[in-house]
């Protein structure tokens, strides 16, 4: 069941999920917030300062005129009427929900009669998307409106000017009926709870607790299992050893969780990925409303945060996002933290062999740079720069061996034909930007002066003696018969996610 989908989360659950309608247990999805604003990741790399789009959250008007006429012939009298009235009162916000608005319809439809939904979202739409939910699920099935603070942080005192911090957001809360999957969650004992836990033994930290009414075979097993701690008065009652270990937590009572903090800049567990969830949130999300073995799907999953919560609990997973980048990351993130423990999975959408990733650069050159990119992973500096192709496209960082020496590769990509002046440009680019080696990834294959050129290239020499080609070439053909490009084998281009292994500790709540 594990599955990684590239692609358009409408698209996928409407062509391409193999599941049956009302097959998943939990879905919680968190799209973009129409914060008109684009979500840049920053590489770590001020010298260079370069910055990529992770992906537009700016969904314009372009389209929805086609989702309203499908919500129309789909017969959602209601909503549609809902959006008509958004369309006059909120504009700014109006395609934005039309657009998500097909997606909850979808979502709706693959839920299980005893599954959950979780809508992560901020106060910028939240109320609006309230509505279009009551409309989907039905306002009876509207659970909780989850305020999840974000920072303790309030913010800069500009933001802060004639108005308190923006420092939470909103998840909504819905069921499909009224009979739904529900562990009630329990959180961290407060310290001075824990202050209680004063004794000691080989079993760990223990409070006492007088034994009121109990059975023979109670007060025969606990001290057998030497739990139970005689009256120091004769005719006194008896006490027993309650083990902090052995403790399930407190059972969370609020609908404003203020214990999970948003990642620190220097956390383990941060990928990179500009709105990464902490693990956390989602572990607490999932115990709540699955059990081992349940289906969790994330329909814009960005960098796996449901997928590697879902993973280590135990349960099977979906997970959508449109950008290569995202999935990239996942496949990275899923290896790098349960190792030989990992489960079986697939991935769709990404090209697995020529043909198909020539289909994807007919379709979207971007996506294509980004994908192959990604695959080597390399950091795209271009991604959804309409005409960006000046310069280059990705950046590398190697570690020479036996050395701190970083270096740094400039990757070309070419979809399109290419001549020998690419291999001038890109030999500029090296030399004028100071990089120490350039690579050229080509669609087509590469002309005779072209090798030339790259042949003739001088060498880089790194250190302790290794050496490697100033300039490469690799065509998609190469790529997928499995060539190997010649550069050093430790590329920290990316920051790997901690390695834990599955029940391991991870930003946990316990
Ligand atoms: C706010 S981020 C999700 C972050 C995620 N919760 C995490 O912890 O990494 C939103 C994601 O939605 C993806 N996205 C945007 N539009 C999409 C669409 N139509 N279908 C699927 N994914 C989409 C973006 O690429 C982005 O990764």
């Amino acid at each position: 069941m594990n599955k990684l989908y590239l692609g358009d989360c409408l698209d996928v659950l409407r062509n391409e999920l193999e599941i049956k309608p009302e097959s998943v247990d939990l879905i919680y999805i968190d799209p973009p917030f129409n914060s008109k604003r684009n979500y840049n990741v920053f590489f770590d790399d001020k010298e260079i300062q370069t910055q990529r789009m992770a992906f537009e959250d700016t969904w314009s008007l372009h389209s929805v005129g086609d989702s309203l006429t499908e919500l129309d012939t789909i017969h959602h009298d209601k909503l549609l009427n809902l959006l008509h009235a958004y369309r006059d009162i909120a504009p700014q916000v109006f395609p934005y929900l039309v657009m998500m608005t097909l997606r909850i319809i979808e979502l709706h439809r693959k839920l299980k009669a005893t599954g959950s939904f979780y809508l992560h979202c901020d106060p910028t739409a939240s109320h609006y998307l309230k509505t279009v939910c009551d409309a989907v699920f039905g306002a009876k099935n509207f659970r909780n409106e989850i305020t999840w603070k974000r920072t303790p942080f309030s913010g800069s005192s500009k933001s802060r000017a004639k108005q308190l911090p923006r420092n939470h957001d909103i998840i909504l809360f819905y069921s499909k009926n009224q009979d739904i999957t529900w562990n009630s969650p329990s959180v961290v004992y407060s310290e001075e709870y824990l202050k209680r836990f004063k004794w000691k033994d080989k079993r760990g930290y223990y409070r006492k607790t007088l034994l009121k009414t109990y059975s023979q075979e109670t007060f025969d097993k606990l001290k057998s299992e030497n739990r139970l701690i005689e009256p120091i008065k004769e005719g006194a009652k008896y006490s027993y050893k309650q083990y902090l270990n052995e403790s399930k937590g407190s059972t969370l009572t609020d609908d404003i969780w203020l214990d999970i903090n948003m990642l620190n800049p220097v956390a383990k567990e941060r990928l990179g990925y500009p709105t990464q969830k902490p693990k956390a949130l989602l572990e607490r999300i999932i115990k709540a409303s699955s059990n081992e073995g349940d289906v969790i799907l994330d329909a814009f999953c960005g960098c796996g945060t449901t997928v590697d919560a879902a993973e280590s609990l135990n349960r099977q997973w979906i997970g959508i996002d449109i950008a290569p980048f995202a999935i990239s990351l996942i496949k990275r993130r899923l290896k790098d933290t349960y190792g030989n423990d990992l489960g079986k999975f697939e991935v769709r959408g990404t090209p697995t062999d020529e043909a198909s990733a020539i289909k994807l650069w007919e379709q979207n050159p971007f996506a294509f740079e980004d994908w192959w990119l990604t695959e080597l992973e390399i950091f795209a500096t271009t991604y959804g720069k309409k005409g960006a192709d000046k310069g280059i496209d990705g950046i590398g960082q190697y570690l020479i061996p036996k050395s701190d020496k970083v270096v740094k590769v400039a990757f070309q990509v070419k979809g399109g034909k290419v001549q020998s002046k690419d291999i001038d440009a890109l030999m500029g680019v090296v030399a004028l930007d100071k990089y120490d080696m350039g690579v050229l990834l080509t669609r087509h294959k590469p002309t005779n002066p072209m090798l030339k050129k790259a042949t003739q290239a001088e060498q880089f020499e790194a250190a302790y003696g290794f050496n490697y080609p100033k300039i490469q070439i690799m065509t998609l053909a190469e790529f997928f018969s499995g060539k190997q490009l010649n550069l050093p084998k430790n590329n920290i281009t990316f920051k790997s996610a901690a390695t834990v292994g599955k029940g391991g500790k991870q930003g946990g709540l316990l």
